[in-house]
């Protein structure tokens, strides 16, 4: 039977997840405690990735090789960058590539050395459902939660999502990173710190991979304000309402 596994990068996006598996078993592996049990006819392994490239892809590697895990998917959150992208929004990933890859003059700026590329694709039969249960879990989740933190309707965007291992906090470095990504030839929707070293181990591996990311904040001075209020009262319950979409879409494929 297949196993699909659900990388968080903060504990409390994971305790919703949690709360959803059937006969959980805990197993420690590399540091880290990974969840084994059955969601629905789902079987599932949930864990954290940590912060940061180097922790997600060991945490990546460590689900394939010592797991088996067929397909993995990734709730997080992200800082928004792109046009529209809006605090309480959700970005499904279509690509990933990393911010702060630099080997020029070698290799082009942002490209992966001997990979021959920069940017690294999701899974689409994958992102194809987490697009429609972002939709479906977001309109279940907006009549059910009630909370502060939030400005408008929140809406669901697909495309690319760049990863490096720095939290972005000022709006200067926001827009640097966006210019300098679009001058690349890159528009990017968000930005966080563990995806697209994720999609390269996934890469490796041929391994399908998705990912989603509730926005928390656009990336600049305020993007420090109320996080882990909005992890716990925003992007926790999102993640658990996509989630469910999801397992139950896939299910029925
Ligand atoms: N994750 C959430 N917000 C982020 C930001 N502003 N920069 C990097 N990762 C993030």
């Amino acid at each position: 039977m297949s196993t699909i596994a659900i990388v968080s990068a903060l504990l409390d996006e994971q305790r919703g997840l949690l709360n959803q598996l059937q006969n959980p078993q805990k197993r420690l592996r590399a540091g880290r405690t990974f969840w084994c049990g059955q969601w629905g006819e789902q079987q599932v392994v949930l864990v954290l990735s940590r912060v940061g490239k180097v922790a997600a892809a060991s945490t990546t590697a460590t689900l394939i090789e010592a797991f088996g895990v067929t397909r993995i998917l990734f709730t997080g959150v992200a800082g928004g960058l792109g046009d529209g992208v809006r605090v309480g929004d959700v970005v499904v990933a279509r690509e990933f590539l990393q911010h702060d890859m630099d080997s020029s003059p070698l290799f082009a700026r942002y490209e992966i050395p001997l990979y021959g590329r920069t940017c690294l694709s999701c899974d689409a039969a994958m992102t194809a459902i987490l697009l429609e249960a972002a939709s479906a879990g977001l309109a279940r989740a907006g009549s059910h939660f009630h909370h502060d933190l939030l400005i408008a309707e929140p809406r669901v965007h697909a495309g690319l999502v760049a990863s490096g291992d720095r939290f972005v906090s000022s709006a200067e470095d926001a827009a640097g990173l966006r210019a300098d990504l679009h001058s690349a030839g890159h528009d990017v929707l968000a930005v966080e710190m563990e995806g697209a070293a994720v999609a390269q181990v996934c890469f490796d591996y041929g391994v399908p991979f998705a990912a989603m990311r509730t926005i928390s904040d656009r990336a600049d001075d305020q993007a420090h304000v109320d996080f882990s209020a909005f992890v716990q009262q925003v992007a926790s319950p999102y993640a658990l309402a996509i989630v469910r979409e999801f397992i139950s879409l896939q299910l029925n494929q």
